[in-house]
C-alpha cells in the first residue's frame, strides 16, 4: 500500500518532478520516500523516514540530476518505517533502482536463494529481492526489459514495480499484477504512477496497465507488452477529464474539507447516470435469489444503508457482509445462484477483491460499483457502474460515501419500478426528491459549517463519544462514527438506539455525548424515547434532525438541522454531511491532521 512513480523527460531535470507528483500520492502511505535519478552512468538516490514535506526539508528531493528517474512514498507492510527500508531498494553493485507496491508473499525463500549465491541485502523489506532478480538476470546476458520479466515471473503476490538501470540509462520498466498501474504520455515525457492525479498536471492522456504487463517508458512514449512472452501489445491512451486542479485542494485547507465541500457538485455528477446502467445492473440484482452487498469500512456503511434501499423499494432481501468476512461466512455456501454486489471507491480493496475472487470460483455473478475506472474491480465484474465521484485524496472517504449512497439509492428505485412493488406515486416522489439531494446538501454546507465548527469547540475534550440511529439512520450513525473515530482519534461507538438498554446504556454519566441521527421516519417516535432515557441518566444530547422538528430540538442540548422532506430512503446523503463536518473541526480542534490519519491509507490492497 504505496505510491509509485517514475518518469521520462525530454527536456529538463526530472527530480522535482518527482517531488511533486510523490505529493499527490501520498494519500496511498506516508512513513517514508525516496528517489532514485540516472545521470551519467551513475544511479543517485535520496530517501528517508518521514513524511515527504519533511524528508525534503532535510534533503531537498528536487536536487538530483538527470531527467528520468523514480519515486515513492512508502506504507510498511514488510520492514518497519526506517530509512534503510524506505525505497528506492538496490541491487548488490548499486546499479538498479526498483521501487514497489505491493507484497512479495515468497520474498523469504527468494532472499535466501539469493543470499545462498551470494547477494548482499541492505533492507528488511520485501521490495529488495526485485533489484537482486533483476542484477542476476542482466548479469546473464539479459536486457533489462527481459529481466525485469524474468524476475517478476519468479514472484508470489501482488506488485506495481518500476525498475530503472545504469547499463540502459534511456528507460523505465515497470510491470504490474493485482497492484494499480497507469501510465501518463504527455508531451515533454512519459510517466508512470499508482494512481493518475500523481501525473494529471502534467498530462490527461492515460494508458491503464493491466496484470501480467510490462511496460517500456521511453522519452518517446511507451511500449506495452505480456511479462508472459514479452509479444507486444497495442493500447491508445484515453483523455482523462479531470483537470489538475480537480486534484489539488482548490484554496481549501485540507483535502478533506474540499471533498466534503464537493459533494454537491459529485452528486450532481451521479444523477447522469446512463440508464443503460440502471437496467443492466437491476435486471442482475432482480434475478438473484440471493444477493451480498460486499465492501469494506466505509463502503460497507454504503451497503448497510442500501439493504434498508432494496428492501423497503423494491422488496428484495440483500445480505450486507463485511468483505474481510464474507469468504468465512459464506464462501463455501454461494454458488451460481447468489450476486455479490462489491462496493469500493478503489475497486483495489484487497478484503472486497478477495471476496469477489472466491465467490466467481463459485460462479457467482459480480456486479461492480466504484469509483475508479480501470481499477481490478470494473475488471472483474459482470458489470459495474463508475460513481463519477473525482478523485478523493483524503484518507477518510467522504464525497466517495455520498455518491456510493446516490448511486444505490437509484438503483433501488429502478429495482422498484421493475419489481412493480410501490405506487407510481412513491415513485415520483422519490425521483424528484432524488434530484433535489444536491441542493439540500448545499444548504446544510451554506448554513450550518459554522455552527458545527463552534460545536466541535465545545465538544473536543470528551473522551468518548455514542452515535445512535434507528432504521436507515443506523448506517448514517456507523459512518459518522467512524468518521469522528478515524481522523479525530475520539472513541466512539456507534449502534441501533434499540439496542442501548441491551448493555451500552451503562457507560452513560453526566455529560456522557451521545449524537442522535434523527430522521423524519417510522422510527422516529421510538428514537424519541431513547433521547428520554439518555437524558434521563445525564446525557448531553446533539441531534441531526429536520429544521422544523421542535420536538427533537427541544429535547436536545445542541442540534444542526438538514432541510425538511427527506424521504427516509434517502436520509442519509444529508444526514450524514453535518457529521462528516463535526469529525473534520473535531480533528483540527483537537490538532489532527485530518488529511493524513495515523496507520491509516487510502487504498488498502493488503488483507
Ligand atoms: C474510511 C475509509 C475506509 C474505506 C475502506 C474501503 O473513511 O475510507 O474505511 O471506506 O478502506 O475502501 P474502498 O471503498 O476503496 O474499498
Amino acid at each position: 500500500m504505496c505510491g509509485i512513480f517514475g518518469c521520462v523527460l525530454k527536456n529538463g531535470e526530472v527530480a522535482s518532478t518527482i517531488h511533486s507528483s510523490l505529493k499527490r500520492l501520498e494519500y496511498r502511505g506516508y512513513d517514508s520516500v525516496g528517489e532514485a535519478t540516472l545521470h551519467e552512468g551513475k544511479l543517485f538516490i535520496k530517501k528517508d523516514v518521514g513524511k515527504i514535506d519533511e524528508v525534503h526539508a532535510t534533503h531537498d528531493l528536487d536536487n538530483l540530476p538527470g531527467k528520468i528517474g523514480l519515486g515513492h512514498t512508502r506504507w510498511a507492510t514488510h520492514g518497519a518505517p526506517t530509512k534503510v527500508n524506505a525505497h528506492p531498494h538496490t541491487d548488490c553493485e548499486e546499479q538498479i533502482a526498483v521501487v514497489h507496491n505491493g507484497i512479495i508473499e515468497n520474498f523469504a525463500e527468494l532472499k535466501k536463494e539469493l543470499e545462498d549465491r551470494g547477494h548482499f541485502f541492505r533492507s528488511k523489506t520485501d521490495t529488495e529481492v526485485i533489484a537482486h532478480l533483476v542484477e542476476e538476470k542482466m548479469r546473464e546476458g539479459s536486457a533489462l526489459k527481459a529481466a525485469v520479466a524474468e524476475a517478476v515471473k519468479r514472484l508470489e503476490g501482488s506488485y506495481a514495480v518500476a525498475v530503472v538501470s545504469v547499463k540502459e540509462p534511456d528507460k523505465i520498466v515497470c510491470a504490474r499484477k493485482e497492484s494499480p498501474l497507469t501510465l501518463g504520455v504527455g508531451e515533454n515525457g512519459v510517466y508512470c504512477a499508482s494512481d493518475i492525479p500523481a501525473f494529471l498536471l502534467y498530462t490527461n492522456k492515460v494508458v491503464i496497465v493491466n496484470d501480467g504487463e510490462l511496460v517500456v517508458l521511453r522519452e518517446d512514449g511507451c511500449e506495452l507488452s505480456k511479462i508472459a512472452d514479452l509479444s507486444l501489445i497495442r493500447r491508445e491512451p484515453k483523455v482523462i477529464d479531470w483537470t489538475p486542479e480537480m486534484a489539488e485542494k482548490q484554496g481549501y485547507p485540507h483535502f478533506m474539507l474540499k471533498e466534503i465541500m464537493e459533494q454537491p457538485l459529485t452528486l450532481r455528477n451521479t444523477l447522469r447516470l446512463q440508464e443503460h446502467y440502471l437496467e443492466l445492473m437491476t435486471t442482475f440484482l432482480d434475478r438473484a435469489s440471493e444477493v451480498f452487498l460486499v465492501a469494506c469500512g466505509t463502503s460497507h456503511h454504503a451497503c448497510l444503508a442500501a439493504t434498508y434501499m432494496f428492501s423497503k423499494l423494491a422488496f428484495h432481501i440483500t445480505h450486507p457482509v463485511i468483505a474481510s468476512e464474507f469468504v468465512e461466512q459464506y464462501g463455501k455456501s454461494v454458488n451460481i445462484d447468489s450476486t455479490i454486489l462489491a462496493v469500493s471507491q478503489s475497486g483495489e480493496t484487497a478484503d472486497t477483491l478477495a471476496s469477489v475472487e472466491s465467490a466467481r470460483q463459485r460462479a457467482a455473478t459480480i456486479l461492480g460499483l466504484t469509483n475508479t475506472i480501470g481499477s481490478t474491480l470494473t475488471r472483474v465484474s459482470r458489470v459495474y457502474i463508475g460513481q463519477q465521484s473525482g478523485p478523493e485524496i483524503g484518507v477518510a472517504a467522504t464525497k466517495t460515501f455520498t455518491s456510493q449512497l446516490s448511486v444505490l439509492s437509484q438503483l433501488a428505485i429502478y429495482l422498484a419500478k421493475k419489481r412493480g412493488k410501490i405506487s407510481q406515486e412513491e415513485i415520483d416522489v422519490l425521483e424528484e426528491k432524488v434530484l433535489k439531494i444536491p441542493d439540500m446538501v448545499e444548504t446544510i454546507l451554506k448554513t450550518q459549517q459554522e455552527k458545527i465548527k463552534q460545536l466541535a469547540k465545545k465538544y473536543k475534550n470528551h473522551t468518548a463519544f455514542f452515535f445512535l440511529g434507528r432504521g436507515i439512520s443506523y448506517a448514517t450513525a456507523l459512518e459518522g462514527r467512524l468518521k469522528l473515530m478515524e481522523i479525530a482519534y475520539v472513541p466512539a461507538i456507534a449502534f441501533p438506539a434499540g439496542e442501548s438498554k441491551h448493555g451500552p446504556i451503562s457507560l452513560v454519566e453526566q455529560g456522557f455525548p451521545v449524537v442522535f441521527i434523527c430522521a423524519r421516519d417510522d422510527t422516529r417516535k421510538t428514537l424519541a424515547g431513547n433521547i428520554m432515557e439518555m437524558k434521563a441518566r445525564g446525557a448531553t444530547i446533539l441531534a441531526i434532525c429536520e429544521e422544523d422538528d421542535t420536538e427533537i430540538k427541544r429535547l436536545a442540548d445542541d442540534y444542526v438541522e438538514v432541510p425538511a422532506g427527506i424521504p427516509e430512503v434517502l436520509s442519509p446523503i444529508p444526514y450524514v454531511v453535518p457529521l462528516q463536518l463535526f469529525a473534520y473541526y473535531m480533528a483540527l480542534e483537537r490538532g489532527c491532521d485530518p488529511d493524513m490519519p495515523r496507520n491509516l491509507a487510502k487504498s488498502v490492497t493488503v488483507k
